[in-house]
């Protein structure tokens, strides 16, 4: 079992020391718990794929302290400039070309670098004490389900890792958005997350794209994906009980059908009487309610037994979008690479 840490000035300065001599800390973020390893140390980002069973073609994100030290790893234009004002600290990661220091593994020998400023405070200690670009991808196992609360980290890695600072329950709760902005006249979302795609487009005053996946597995165009966003595999979030997305939200009378060794998950709380094992997101229907719970949940749920979850989508605007976008991964039948 890895140590768990509460963050006093004592627990940052020895965890600082760990990362300084290539250790790995799992690090609490607004989003999602992140391990993270000294971002300038090859020998200790090796670690981290180790520790995660992830793949090498799978780069990770380097968080920073703030803007003057995301110079120091990445070149900016005015447009990153402009998101990085306006959304930083926060879930927001960039994609800009890399600078020199960045080793290949963390940018898994692509030209360029994904990066953010993190909002947690406990992390934002950690990378002001250690002086440190923490690389760090989400603390679970290689494609299950996302972290939120220390006890997850614990559950996932404790057998791998040493070390976990406790920064409470994720208040965003899904993973930062992240925006390749390298062609400034043309912005274009890989993965919707924590800020949304709409104020992306009014901060840039112009409209941002969001990257489509191929639909389905084929030669060409999951080449063409794997080249743009590496990490993103169709099956990914995954809890071990199947899980199906609905095309559309239940109806009042789908909610009152009794539906054995099925646990149904709706938006927000239904309106009539429900058969058992209904459950909801967010009692009144808020997206960001909704992703602070989201994970947690689907853990939850993962471990009660059914045969089945089945969930309906979010309403697709703001957090809505990140919601159905792990909601889709964690329903995918195989992976595509
Ligand atoms: O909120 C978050 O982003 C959390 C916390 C810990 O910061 N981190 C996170 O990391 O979700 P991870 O590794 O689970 O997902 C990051 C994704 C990778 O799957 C990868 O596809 C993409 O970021 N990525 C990283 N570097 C990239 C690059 N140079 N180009 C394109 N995509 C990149
Ligand atoms: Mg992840």
């Amino acid at each position: 079992m890895a140590t768990i840490h509460s963050g006093s000035a004592a627990d940052l300065d020895f965890l600082a020391d760990i990362l300084r001599s290539g250790g790995l800390v799992a690090v609490p973020t607004e989003t999602v718990y992140g391990l993270a390893a000294h971002a300038l140390d090859a020998e200790a980002c090796r670690r981290i794929f180790e520790a995660k069973g992830r793949p090498a073609y799978d780069p990770l994100i380097v968080h920073v302290a703030s803007r003057v030290a995301a110079d120091s790893v990445a070149t900016f234009n005015a447009a990153a400039a402009t998101l990085a004002e306006r959304f930083w600290p926060g879930p927001l990661t960039l994609i800009l070309p890399k600078k020199a220091c960045v080793p290949d593994i963390v940018t898994s020998g692509r030209p360029t670098v994904a990066v953010r400023v993190p909002a947690h405070p406990l992390m934002r200690a950690l990378l002001e004490s250690s002086g440190l670009p923490l690389a760090a991808p989400s603390a679970n196992p290689f494609g299950y389900i996302s972290p939120t609360t220390a006890a997850h980290v614990q559950a996932g890695l404790g057998d791998r890792i040493g070390h976990i600072l406790d920064g409470g329950p994720c208040t965003i709760g899904v993973e930062s958005t992240i925006i390749d902005v390298r062609d400034a006249t043309d912005p274009v979302v890989l993965r919707p997350g924590g800020v949304a795609i709409e104020a992306l487009a009014e901060a840039l005053g112009r409209p941002v794209r969001v990257h489509q996946p191929a639909p389905k597995p084929g030669a060409g165009l999951v080449e063409a994906e794997a080249e743009l966003a590496p990490g993103m595999l169709e099956r990914h979030y995954s809890p071990r009980t199947p899980l199906e997305l609905r095309a559309a939200p239940f109806t009042a009378a789908d909610l009152r059908t009794p539906a054995p060794g099925i646990v149904r998950v709706c938006f927000s709380r239904p309106a009539a009487e429900a058969a058992p094992d209904v459950r909801f997101l967010s009692a009144s229907g808020d997206a960001a309610e909704a992703a602070r719970a989201l994970f947690a949940l689907l853990r939850d749920l993962d471990g009660a037994g059914f045969e089945r979850i089945v969930i309906e989508p979010a309403p697709p605007t703001g957090l809505g979008l990140a919601i159905n976008d792990r909601l889709r991964r964690a329903a995918a039948k195989s992976a595509r690479t």
